[in-house]
């Protein structure tokens, strides 16, 4: 959404440029029929499915899938944020941004804020002028360039010295007329009892923290001998939030967008080695766990997340938890093995970036293949009972699974690596999955829910899918169509997750009073996933005009497949309550799939 700035000023500005001027700038375009094609620039293509439709005002890849309307280019071409890219654009057009222009609220910083960044900035530069250019940094500056940091990396990431003085930073700020009160709260200088300041940091090598937006918020120090502890932090301040903050981020955005998948590390050390070798989409904690926080962050830019954590016995329990957390909200994990115990940084200096890449990244494990290994740890496999307990464990795991060929898959692998028939484990399995169904039945819930193909290109989709894109991109075009679906699907839902929550934010859309118009829609989506779905489906070609029985059509194979859903499901139950003797049960269930039987073929 577009936080403060009013929908009629986004659109005049969105409106004074064609869309086509503005991606020429960045690509090169060819007219084919009504639409513009070139190579796209979010991924390495050598033909063409990049396209632009002037009369939509939208683009859209074919290959990556990245799409939306010319606010959301330059978004992911320049890495801006909204504001930004408003800014270029009424730039562009010459439309007078006044003073007033208001921004989005978190653009909006108070005085006090404001000398906080200030303060960092000023200091950080001062620092890093310590380290580089002075005697007093050469111990460090050494330290430095041993591990492998180049003078490049130092000042990319804009590394610094603190002195050993007391209150050197008390002076420095001070002299500037900082107020050391407000500097305390900064956590840059600590107060005495006495009422007078020292310096939080002395004597440590300074990394600069940046918030989202190239700002800096904090430092990490670290020790340059053995003393404890070997990074101290900023404490959380106003503008300090940790379990918000990942290392790295405002540099790192762009290629996460472009390749939709984010490298996570532990240390932010091992995020600068990284960069340095070319690895351009690391980001890390600031040394606590993940946290909700953290992957709502992530998610908002991409799918895949690769968790390259220390191979110590921390690191692979950190590793197991955020793969957790990470798959429970609905995001792809891989876990790559860093061998010899190294950690990335280590590996990366001995390796290379190139060869980090290929052989950790390219080779990262599924979460499941993990867990395989996950849950050996502490067992020792040649005794029976620890055995038997592994297997019920890994058993149990299967059963979460969606997708049958991967449940056959890892049932295979434990057959043959225990020598037990493969029947045998489906069974208990399968047992497994009903018995845990009955205790949780929400562990499953969500899991019935239809997940969008992720190979979709050139492949016949299901009727239902089609029809549900159908429906989207005439509702795109028509108010009324849109309150007629709503109708005719009388409370059911879309079977795709996407699909109904691009129609609730279109009901939202329409309900503001905004006119139908894909690109003014897209600005109106906060998630960009679902931004680059809808610029796909506006890209399917319709008939401008819709035909009331099509449209009929089109919501009941939405509902048809919703109640066929139900109905396996019931019949999943209803043996199970067979099964478990319970003949009432499955003979209630039984007269339930009648009626649902019935319904559905007035569809
Ligand atoms: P180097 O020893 O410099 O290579 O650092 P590293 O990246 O190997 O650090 P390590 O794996 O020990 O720790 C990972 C992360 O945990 C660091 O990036 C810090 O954010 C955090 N961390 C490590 N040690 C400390 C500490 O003593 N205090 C605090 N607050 N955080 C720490
Ligand atoms: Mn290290």
């Amino acid at each position: 959404m577009t936080g403060r700035i009013p929908d009629e000023k986004v659109n005049e500005i969105r409106q004074s440029v064609d869309i086509v001027d503005v991606i020429s700038d960045y690509v090169q375009l060819k007219k084919q029929g009504r639409n513009y094609f070139g190579l796209c620039p979010f991924h390495g293509e050598s033909t063409p499915s990049f396209s632009v439709s002037p009369d939509k005002q939208i683009f859209h890849c074919f290959g990556c899938g990245a799409g939306g309307n010319v606010l959301s280019f330059l978004m992911d071409i320049e890495g801006s944020s909204f504001t930004e890219a408003l800014k270029s654009v009424a730039d562009r057009s010459g439309i007078a941004v006044d003073v007033s222009f208001p921004t989005d609220a978190a653009d909006q910083e108070s005085p006090e804020q404001k000398s906080i960044f200030e303060a960092h900035e000023l200091l950080s530069k001062f620092y890093h002028h310590l380290l580089v250019n002075t005697k007093e940094g050469q111990d460090a500056l050494d330290y430095l360039q041993n591990r492998g940091f180049t003078l490049d990396t130092i000042k990319e990431f804009n590394i610094g010295w603190s002195v050993p003085s007391w209150d050197f930073t008390v002076k420095f700020l001070k002299k500037r007329g900082f107020s050391l009160d407000e500097m305390e709260e900064a956590g840059l200088v600590i107060r005495k009892e006495d009422g007078s300041y020292f310096d939080r940091f002395r004597s440590r090598i300074m990394f600069p923290i940046w918030d989202e937006k190239g700002r800096i918020i904090a430092f990490s120090g670290r020790s340059l001998n053995d003393e404890t502890p070997k990074y101290l932090n900023s404490p959380e301040t106003k503008v300090f939030n940790k379990s918000q903050i990942l290392y790295n981020f405002h540099r790192a955005r762009p290629a996460i967008k472009k390749s939709r998948q984010v490298i996570l590390f532990e240390g932010f050390a091992d995020v600068i080695s990284a960069y340095a070798a070319n690895v351009h989409t690391g980001l890390a904690t600031m040394g606590t766990s993940l946290t909700d926080q953290h992957i709502q962050s992530i998610k908002r830019m991409a799918e895949t997340v690769v968790l390259a954590f220390d191979g110590d016995n921390a690191g692979i329990q950190a590793a197991y938890r955020s793969a957790k957390m990470l798959t429970d909200k609905g995001m792809s994990v891989r876990i790559a093995e860093i061998p010899d115990r190294l950690d990335p940084d280590d590996y990366i200096r001995k390796y290379g970036g190139e060869r980090f890449s290929e052989s950790v990244i390219g080779a990262a494990v599924t979460f499941m293949a993990f867990k395989l290994s996950y849950f050996k740890i502490g067992k020792n496999l040649q005794n029976e009972g620890d055995q038997l307990k592994y297997i019920e464990e890994i058993l149990r795991e299967i059963s979460h699974l969606q997708s049958p060929v991967e449940r056959d898959l890892y049932l295979k692998q434990l057959s043959e690596e225990f020598e037990i028939s493969y029947e045998a484990l489906k069974q208990q399995q399968t047992a497994m999955y009903f018995s845990e169904r009955k205790r949780d039945p929400s562990q499953f819930v969500s899991k019935k829910v239809a997940q969008l193909p992720l190979e979709k290109k050139n492949k016949l989709l299901p009727a239902y899918i089609n029809a549900e894109r159908y429906l989207i991109a005439y509702m795109l075009k028509n108010e009324d169509v849109t309150y007629k679906v709503k109708d005719l699907l009388s409370g059911e839902s879309f079977n795709i997750d996407e699909h109904q929550a691009i129609f609730t934010y279109l009901l939202a859309y329409y309900e503001e009073g905004n006119l139908p118009s894909a690109s003014s829609f897209l600005s109106f989506i906060s998630d960009d996933k679902l931004r680059r779905l809808v610029s796909e489906i506006e890209m399917l070609t319709i008939q401008t005009e819709m035909n009331p029985v099509e449209l009929t059509d089109y919501v009941h194979s939405v509902i048809k497949q919703q109640k066929m859903l139900t109905i396996r499901e019931k019949e999943a139950e209803k043996k199970e309550a067979e099964k478990h003797k319970d003949y009432i049960k499955a003979a209630e269930i039984a007269m339930d799939i009648i009626k649902l039987n019935k319904e559905l073929s007035l569809y």
